[in-house]
C-alpha cells in the first residue's frame, strides 16, 4: 500500500472534484482498521452503504469531507445536548487547551467539575472520572462486588452497559437461568455471573432474587432504556426492581450514560424520586470529550483506591480539557431553560408526526426513536423487547437513507435513538417531519 496518501483537510473546500470521497476514504480506512471505523455503529452495517466520512459540525449541522450539509439528530450519540461546537464549551476548552492538556497531577478543574455535580446531585456524595462509560460501568460493578461480598449482577435484557465483559450478554431461552454471549472472545464463565432479567416483569426479577438473591452484588439498569430503541419503564417497576433489589441486600445501580443530564439534570433518578446507590454518567458530562463517572453514597466510593481496596486508575482520567468542557457544558443545563426548549421542540416533532402511516415515535424528552414497520405498529409505549416489530431492522434502512438524501443524518441502526439539541429550531423539528411526510406519502 503507498504511503503517500493525499492528506485529508476538514476545510477542503467544496467544489474539490471528490464526489466518492466518504467511499474512497472508506476504501483506505478499511485496510487500516477493521470495518473502516472504532465504533461498530458507525460503519452503517446497520443500514446498508457507504458510511459519510464527516469533516466538522456546527450547531444542529455536520458538513462531510464533499461539502454536503446535514441536519444532525444523531448528534455523536448524545453528549451534544448544545449542539456542536458550543461557543460556551469551545471557550472553555480552549483556555483550557493553552494551560496544558494533561497534567497528570491533583488538579482544580476535576474539582470543580466533581463540586459542581455534587452540590446539586444529593445522592452523589462522591464521585470518580474515568474516560468512558464502559469505564464507569466495569468500576461501578467492582465496588458493588466489594461492597457486598457477592459476585452475581443481574441486568435487563435489551439494556446496554457498554463493552465490559460481564454485560455483554442476553437472556438465554430460560432467561436467567442460561445467559448466553454477545460476543466472542469472553470466557464463557462470565456469563456465569450475570443474571439477565425481562424489563417490565418484576415478578421475574422477584424470582430470580429468591432463587440466587444471597449471591447478588447489585442491579444494574438504565433507567430509560435507551439502546434497543426507546423502551420507557414505568415508575412503579423500577420502584420494584429497587425494593426487591434492597430487600435482598443488593445495590442499586442506574447507568444514566444516556439518561443523565439529558432527560432533567438530575437524571432519571431525580425525575423519578428513586435514588440509586451508584450512578454511571456518560456523554454529556463531558460535553462531548472523553469522559465517564461513577458515584453515590460516600462509604461505597471510600472503598475504591487510594482509600480503600478497590483498584481502579487511569492515566488519562479527569483530563482537564474535558473536565472544564464538561463543566461549561453542564452550567448552562443548570437553571432547566434547556430542557424546557428541549421539551417543546420534542412536543412540536410529536405533533408532526402524529398519524404518518407506518412510522411511529416514542419519546423521552429529547431522546426519541423513530420506528418504522410494513405490519401493524405496536401501541407505543413499547416497554420490552417482545414489542419490536420484527421488520423494523429491515425498514429502517431505506428511511435512514431516504433522510441522507434529503440532507438529515439519524443515527445509522433501527435500534439507536435520536438526540435533540438546544441549536435545533423549530424549523428543523419542520424539515424532519416534512421529509418523513414526502418519505412515507402513498405513491
Ligand atoms: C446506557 C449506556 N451505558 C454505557 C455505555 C457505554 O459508554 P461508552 O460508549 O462511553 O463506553 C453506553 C454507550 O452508549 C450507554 O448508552
Amino acid at each position: 500500500m503507498s504511503t503517500r496518501q493525499r492528506p485529508i483537510s476538514a476545510d477542503e473546500p467544496p467544489s474539490a472534484p471528490h464526489a466518492d470521497r466518504s467511499e474512497a476514504l472508506f476504501e483506505r480506512a478499511r485496510r487500516v482498521s477493521p470495518g473502516g471505523v472504532h465504533s461498530p455503529v458507525r460503519a452503517f452495517r446497520g443500514v446498508g452503504g457507504t458510511p459519510r466520512f464527516m469533516s466538522s459540525g456546527a450547531g444542529a449541522r455536520l458538513r462531510d469531507v464533499e461539502g454536503r450539509e446535514y441536519l444532525d439528530f444523531c448528534l455523536a450519540f448524545g453528549p451534544l445536548i448544545l449542539g456542536h461546537a458550543d461557543a460556551d464549551v469551545r471557550a472553555a476548552a480552549e483556555a483550557a487547551l493553552s494551560r496544558g492538556w494533561s497534567l497528570g497531577t491533583a488538579e482544580p478543574y476535576s474539582l470543580e467539575l466533581a463540586e459542581f455535580i455534587t452540590t446539586r446531585i444529593p445522592w452523589v456524595q462522591s464521585l470518580r472520572f474515568v474516560n468512558s462509560g464502559t469505564e464507569a460501568v466495569m468500576s461501578a460493578l467492582r465496588v458493588a462486588r466489594a461492597a457486598s461480598g457477592r459476585s452475581k449482577i443481574v441486568k435487563f435484557e435489551g439494556c446496554y452497559h457498554g463493552h465490559v465483559d460481564s454485560m455483554l450478554v442476553r437472556a438465554g431461552s430460560g432467561l436467567a437461568e442460561a445467559p448466553q454471549l454477545d460476543s466472542a472472545g469472553l470466557a464463557p464463565e462470565v456469563a456465569q455471573e450475570t443474571l439477565v432479567a425481562p424489563l417490565d416483569d418484576s415478578g421475574a426479577l422477584e424470582a430470580i432474587f429468591a432463587r440466587h438473591g444471597e449471591r447478588i452484588a447489585a442491579t444494574i439498569i438504565e433507567p430509560v432504556p435507551a439502546n434497543y430503541g426507546l423502551l420507557p419503564q414505568r415508575v412503579e417497576f423500577l420502584q420494584a426492581v429497587a425494593a426487591v433489589t434492597r430487600a435482598h441486600g443488593a445495590l442499586l445501580i442506574f447507568d444514566e450514560v444516556i439518561s443523565g443530564f439529558r432527560v432533567a439534570f438530575q437524571g432519571y433518578a431525580g425525575l423519578s424520586g428513586i435514588h440509586p446507590d451508584l450512578v454511571i454518567y456518560g456523554k454529556i458530562i463531558g460535553g462531548g470529550f472523553p469522559v465517564g463517572a461513577y458515584g453515590g453514597r460516600r462509604e461505597l466510593m471510600e472503598l475504591v483506591a487510594p482509600v480503600g481496596p478497590v483498584y481502579q486508575a487511569g492515566t488519562l482520567s479527569a483530563n482537564p480539557l474535558a473536565m472544564c468542557a464538561g463543566l461549561a457544558n453542564l452550567r448552562r443545563l443548570t437553571d432547566g431553560s434547556v430542557y424546557r426548549r428541549l421539551e417543546e421542540l420534542g412536543e412540536r416533532l410529536q405533533r408532526a408526526l402524529t398519524g404518518l402511516p407506518g412510522i411511529a415515535l416514542a419519546r423521552v424528552g429529547s431522546i426519541f426513536w423513530l420506528l418504522s414497520s410494513r405490519s401493524a405498529l405496536p401501541p407505543l409505549p413499547v416497554r420490552t423487547l417482545k414489542g419490536f416489530p420484527v421488520d423494523a431492522a429491515a425498514c429502517f434502512g431505506p428511511l435512514f437513507h431516504a433522510l441522507l438524501e434529503r440532507g438529515i443524518y439519524l443515527s445509522p441502526s433501527a435500534f439507536e435513538v435520536g438526540f435533540l439539541s438546544s441549536a435545533h429550531t423549530e424549523a428543523d423539528i419542520d424539515a424532519l417531519a416534512r421529509a418523513l411526510r414526502e418519505i412515507t406519502r402513498p405513491r
